[in-house]
């Protein structure tokens, strides 16, 4: 409202307000929206009686209520709008900023570098074959999972998850992984970048380095920065992580995040000379390793490769997993083994934190896990992501018809392709995605944009069946000749 419609007319006639309401509405009103600033006079009695052809009295009553609410002060000189003016106007104001200004400053830099494009299409990396899930066993797990726990599966239960599920975790890393571990030192969490977040809010401070992998995995680069750390990108060669030795003295870091078994995205194998020297390094900076271990039970070549937290007793290693690529990515669940040392300091902060919940999953995943329907579901999606690994790498060899080198593959649900410069990953990223899959630009997962040593393109093999990946990978390579 502009200030000169007080002087606006007034409603008359049958069905309007009286007009002493009216014109308290419109005081009010243009008080609250600023256009009558504060500490201003509001204009005289005598001169709105004459403009607005109402009575002194109704005037007087307008202002004496306008004070009596606080939209107005009496002082000698008359009537004044309040400072109440003020902080609508800012309030106002702020409604204007929402959407830049109102949030963290963390909020830009979790911007993601990369767009995961529309993981419904085929060769998505790292998405599980969903089709080939046993949900309806699973249903039943979680049916049997109800009846034996109503009503009690309701409430909020333990904070660190359900005590079977840790149990069973437990159990099955210290066989599978390796990993020195009890199930008091598990905890559940939502998904691996639940587990990451935790990683963070319980081991570092704000302001504190972080080091991650370059190229590396875009959720932890999330939780890093929405702990206020700095990050330094390490580069990653066929060895893994590559940390120059004078890091650890020039810019340590409170927190290591690696993927050892299967390097996020290029599928490097850290080399154990490499592990054992991190560990080291580790102990001495008192830097924390943050172990993601997400896709390593699909180990397809060679032994299976340890988990470097029960390399060594008390490495200060903090072991994330997931049952995003075991199960489905839906469930949500994953897991923290805090080290044995850290754990008691932990568990104060962790139950204050947490909230536990997800009973009814986490009881039928105990028993999933327990009565071997896991690890009979692990055996046949290694035997079928090792064909589709093989169909992939056939069509590759067949078809894509450019100089290329793939990379990877010992273990997981992508390969790697690396490309001549002169095809430039993102281009063919973008495009294949229009042509109906979901293929991965190397370079996007990199920070520091190091294209040179990172074009080439991220294929997962997953969630795309055999007989797919002939017409899929001729159709990549027309768009690869096409943008070289
Ligand atoms: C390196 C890495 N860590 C963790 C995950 C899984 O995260 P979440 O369990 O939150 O689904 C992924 C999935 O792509 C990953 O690539």
């Amino acid at each position: 409202m502009n200030a000169s419609l007080i002087f606006s007319p007034l409603a008359e006639g049958a069905g309007a307000p009286p007009r002493q309401q009216q014109l308290l509405t419109r005081f009010k009103q243009a008080i609250l929206d600023g256009q009558l600033p504060a500490g201003g006079k509001l204009p005289s009695s005598r001169s709105l009686c004459e403009e607005l052809r109402v009575s002194r009295n109704t005037v007087l009553a307008v202002y004496e209520q306008l004070i009596a609410e606080g939209y107005a002060q009496a002082d000698r000189q008359g009537t004044r709008v309040a400072a109440l003016a003020h902080a609508q106007h800012s309030a106002r104001a702020s409604v204007a900023r929402t959407g830049s200004g109102r949030q963290s400053r963390r909020v830009a830099t979790m911007m993601p570098t990369r767009d995961a494009g529309d993981r419904s299409l085929p060769l998505t990396p790292g998405m599980p074959a969903l089709n080939r899930f046993p949900i309806h066993a699973w249903l039943r797990a979680q049916e049997r999972a109800l009846k034996q726990a109503p009503p009690l599966v309701l409430g909020y239960g333990d904070p660190l998850g359900e005590p079977a599920l840790r149990e069973a975790i437990a159990q099955y890393l210290r066989v599978a992984r390796g990993v020195r571990c009890e199930a008091s030192q598990v905890v559940v969490t939502e998904g691996a970048q639940g587990a990451l977040s935790l990683c963070v809010r319980l081991f570092a401070n704000p302001g504190e380095t972080a080091w991650m992998e370059d190229p590396g995995y875009g959720g932890v680069r999330a939780a890093f920065h929405a702990g206020d750390l700095k990050i330094v990108a390490m580069p990653v060669d066929a060895g893994g992580i590559l940390i120059p030795e004078r890091a650890w003295r020039t810019r340590p870091a409170r927190l290591i995040h690696v993927t050892p078994s299967h390097q996020y995205p290029t599928g490097a194998v850290l080399s154990l000379a490499r592990r054992l020297e991190l560990i080291a390094q580790a102990r001495q900076a008192g830097s924390w390793i943050i172990e993601d271990d997400y896709d390593s039970e699909f180990r397809h070549r060679g032994h299976p490769v340890p988990a470097m937290q029960g390399l060594l007793p008390e490495a200060p290693v903090l072991y994330v997993g997931t049952f995003s690529k075991t199960m489905f990515p839906a469930l949500r669940i994953g897991f923290l083994v805090l080290p044995e040392s850290a754990g008691e300091g932990a568990y104060p902060a962790l139950a204050e934190l947490l909230r536990g919940g997800h009973r009814l999953e986490q009881l039928a995943l105990a028993e999933f896990i327990a009565g071997g329907q896991f690890s009979r579901h692990l055996g046949r999606m290694r035997r079928l992501y090792r064909e589709r690994q093989q169909a992939l790498r056939e069509a590759l060899d067949r078809h894509l018809a450019v100089e290329h080198e793939v990379q990877g593959g010992d273990s997981g649900l992508h390969l790697t392709v690396r490309l001549p410069l002169a095809y430039e990953d993102t281009v063919i990223s973008a495009a294949s995605r229009a042509a109906g899959m979901n293929v991965g630009a190397l370079s996007s997962f990199s920070a520091l944009r190091r294209q040179a040593a990172n074009n080439g393109l991220v294929i997962g093999y997953g969630n795309t069946s055999e007989e797919q990946f002939a017409p899929l990978i001729r159709r990549l390579a027309g768009i690869v000749r096409a943008n070289g």
